[in-house]
C-alpha cells in the first residue's frame, strides 16, 4: 500500500471521501480525497504547532526550572549567535535525544558545552519535569569533577543548557581511542579517584546520579580532570526507581528491580566499581566474560550472571587470576580487591558507601598530580 494510501485509511475514510457520481471514475474520486487529506493533515499540523507553542510559552509557570521562551533567540547549529555573547562552534556528541554543541564565550573566550533537547522529543510532562529537574539538580552542586551549570535558555525549537566545557571527550571515547582499550593504572586511579570524589559530592547533597557509564565522565584535552555530567536521570537517594541506568554499569538488585534490596546510592558504588573494572582491564570488560551481545536492557539472566559472577571473595580471586599478570602485579599494592570487593558486593547492605570508597587504601596510593597533554588547544581542530 503505498504512503498516501496509508494515510488516507488512518486519517478515516468517512472524514474525506468524495461520493463517485456517474461522471467520476473511481481515480479522479481518490485523487480528490487525497487532496483533502492533505488539506486536513496540513490544518492539524498548523492546529498542534500553535498548542505547542502556546505550551511552551507558559511552561515556566508549571516548571519553575524552565527558562522563558526567549522571541527572536536563534535555534542552535553551528555559527548560531546564542545571545550577546556565546557563539557555536562544533559539534561535541549526541545523547538519545540530545545534542551537545561546542561554544565559546566571546567576552572570555572560554569554551562552553551547549546541551540542547529538541522541543519536538518531548512527548510526556512527566520528560518536561526530568530535564527541570535536570537543571534544580546541576545547581545544588559546586564541585571540581562535577560540571557547573551557567545558564538555561529556550528558543522556539530547543531547550538549551549552558555548562562548563568538560573537555572534547568523554572517558567512553578516551578508552575507545586507546590500541588496548584500557587505560594504564596510574591514569585510571587519578581520573577514577575524581569520578569517585565527584559521586561522594552528590550523595552528601542526597543526589544519586543513577546513569553512571563512561559516557557520563567527561575528561578535559589535557588529560587532567575528569567531570561528572549527564544528571537527566539524577534523583533524590529516596526517589523510586524509574530508569534502571545504563548496562553493563547496572547493579544485579536494580536488573531485577529487587524492591526489597533496592537502594540508588548503593547502586551508585556499583556502576563506579564496573566503571574502574573497564578503564583498568578493558571497556566492555562484563559482556566480554559474560558473554553478553548487545546487552540493551537488563533481564534474569544477566543478574543471574552478575550475582554468580560477585557472589564472593572466591569467585572474584578466580576472576583475578584469569588477568594479565603484569597488570595483576601492578595491581598487588594497596589492597585493590578488598576496594573492588567493597563495591561490587552483590548483598546491597554490605555494599561501602561512597566515603569509603574514597578512604580505601588503593584510592590513596598514586601519585596526586599527574599532567598529560592530550592537544594543546581548545579550537585547534576548528
Ligand atoms: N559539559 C560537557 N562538556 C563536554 N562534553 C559534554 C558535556 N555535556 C555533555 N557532553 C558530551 O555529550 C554527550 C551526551 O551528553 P549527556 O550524556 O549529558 O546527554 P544525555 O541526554 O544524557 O544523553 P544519553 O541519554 O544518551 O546519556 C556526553 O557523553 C559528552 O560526550
Ligand atoms: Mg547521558
Amino acid at each position: 500500500m503505498s504512503g498516501d494510501a496509508q494515510v488516507f485509511l488512518e486519517m478515516g475514510i468517512g472524514d474525506v471521501i468524495v461520493q463517485p457520481s456517474v461522471d467520476e471514475d473511481i481515480e479522479t474520486v481518490l485523487n480528490l480525497s487525497f487532496c483533502r487529506v492533505k488539506q486536513k493533515q496540513s490544518r492539524l499540523h498548523a492546529i498542534l504547532e500553535r498548542e505547542a507553542e502556546l505550551f511552551w510559552r507558559s511552561a515556566h509557570k508549571h516548571f519553575p526550572n524552565l527558562p522563558k521562551m526567549k522571541d527572536g533567540l536563534e535555534e542552535p547549529g553551528i555559527g548560531a549567535k546564542l545571545g550577546r555573547y556565546h557563539e557555536v562552534v562544533s559539534v561535541l556528541n549526541d545523547g538519545k535525544k540530545t545534542r551537545v554543541f561546542l561554544a565559546v564565550d566571546n567576552r572570555t573566550k572560554e569554551p562552553r558545552a551547549l546541551k540542547c533537547v529538541p522541543k519536538v522529543c518531548f512527548r510526556t510532562c512527566d520528560e518536561v519535569r526530568r530535564l527541570e529537574k535536570e537543571v534544580a539538580t546541576m545547581k545544588k552542586l559546586s564541585h571540581p569533577n562535577v560540571v557547573a551549570i551557567f545558564g538555561e535558555t529556550q528558543s522556539s525549537r530547543h531547550l538549551m543548557l549552558l555548562l562548563q566545557f568538560g573537555g572534547r571527550r568523554n572517558l567512553f571515547q578516551v578508552i575507545g581511542s586507546k590500541e588496548e582499550k584500557c587505560l594504564p593504572v596510574e591514569e585510571a586511579r587519578f581520573l577514577w579517584k575524581q569520578v569517585v570524589d565527584a559521586l561522594a559530592h552528590c550523595h552528601s547533597h542526597d543526589i544519586t546520579h543513577r546513569d553512571i557509564k563512561l559516557e557520563s565522565v567527561a575528561i578535559t584535552d589535557d588529560g587532567t580532570t575528569a567531570r561528572l555530567i549527564s544528571f537527566g536521570y539524577a534523583e533524590r537517594a529516596i526517589a523510586p526507581f524509574r530508569y534502571q541506568g545504563s548496562m553493563p554499569f547496572i547493579a544485579p538488585e536494580v536488573m531485577l528491580m529487587d524492591k526489597s534490596a533496592l537502594c540508588a546510592t548503593a547502586a551508585d558504588v556499583w556502576a563506579v566499581g564496573v566503571l574502574l573494572l573497564e578503564m583498568l582491564l578493558r571497556m566492555n570488560f562484563l559482556p566480554r566474560i559474560l558473554g553478553w551481545e548487545k546487552a540493551g536492557m537488563p533481564d534474569n539472566r544477566h543478574a543471574q550472571q552478575v550475582k554468580q559472577l560477585f557472589s564472593g571473595p572466591q569467585q572474584l580471586h578466580r576472576l583475578w587470576d584469569g588477568i594479565n599478570p603484569k597488570l595483576r602485579q601492578e595491581l598487588a599494592e594497596g589492597d585493590f580487591l578488598t576496594l573492588l570487593t567493597g563495591m561490587l558486593t552483590v548483598a546491597v547492605p554490605e555494599r561501602w558507601p561512597v566515603n569509603k570508597v574514597q578512604r580505601a587504601s588503593w584510592v590513596q596510593t598514586g601519585s596526586k598530580t599527574k599532567h598529560r597533554r592530550i592537544s594543546a588547544s581548545y579550537f585547534s581542530s576548528e
